[in-house]
């Protein structure tokens, strides 16, 4: 019986991170269910996208929103990087995500963030206007996304 094991790399390649790591170009969800689609990272580092949250405090549906940031390139292959959602087609709030990429042992990136949320109030110093959290994104491989559409078809 003949194993197809693959060669195991050496530590050091371990750590190297792949030139498209942590680039944020792609499809991430976080531990909600969020998901959001970041297109092209551009040269400068600005990149625009789409986030469909999948909680809201709104009493309108909710929609797809846009978002807009800019992420560090980084030599480390940890960039920080900030967008703000802007909720237009649903709700008043505003949230802003800053958070910093980063890769574990088995290649996996992840995206620690935080968040702030403002919701519009009626007058200024209200303390209850601004909600603050965190998230955690991953990568959702382009396989994983055929197959969770193939799981809401027919059996
Ligand atoms: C609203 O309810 O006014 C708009 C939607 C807000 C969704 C928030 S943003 C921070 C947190 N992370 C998510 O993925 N969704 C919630």
């Amino acid at each position: 019986l003949i194993h197809a094991w693959a060669p195991i790399p050496p530590a050091p390649l371990l750590s190297m991170s792949l030139p498209f790591q942590c680039i944020l170009t792609g499809l991430w969800r976080n531990e909600l269910g969020s998901k959001m689609r970041i297109q092209e990272v551009k040269g400068d580092g600005t990149f625009s996208g789409e986030y469909n949250t999948a909680v809201s405090l709104a009493r309108r549906p909710i929609q797809s929103a846009s978002l807009n940031g800019s992420q560090h390139f980084d030599e480390a292959g940890q960039p920080t990087f900030g967008f703000t959602v802007n909720w237009k087609s649903f709700s008043d709030s505003t949230t802003v995500f800053t958070g910093q990429c980063f890769v574990d042992e088995n290649g996996k990136e992840i995206l620690e963030t935080m968040w702030l949320l403002r919701e519009k109030a009626k007058a200024p110093h209200g303390w209850e206007a601004t909600r603050v959290g965190t998230n955690v994104f991953t990568r959702i491989k382009r396989q994983n996304v055929d197959e969770s559409v193939r799981s809401d078809g027919p059996q």
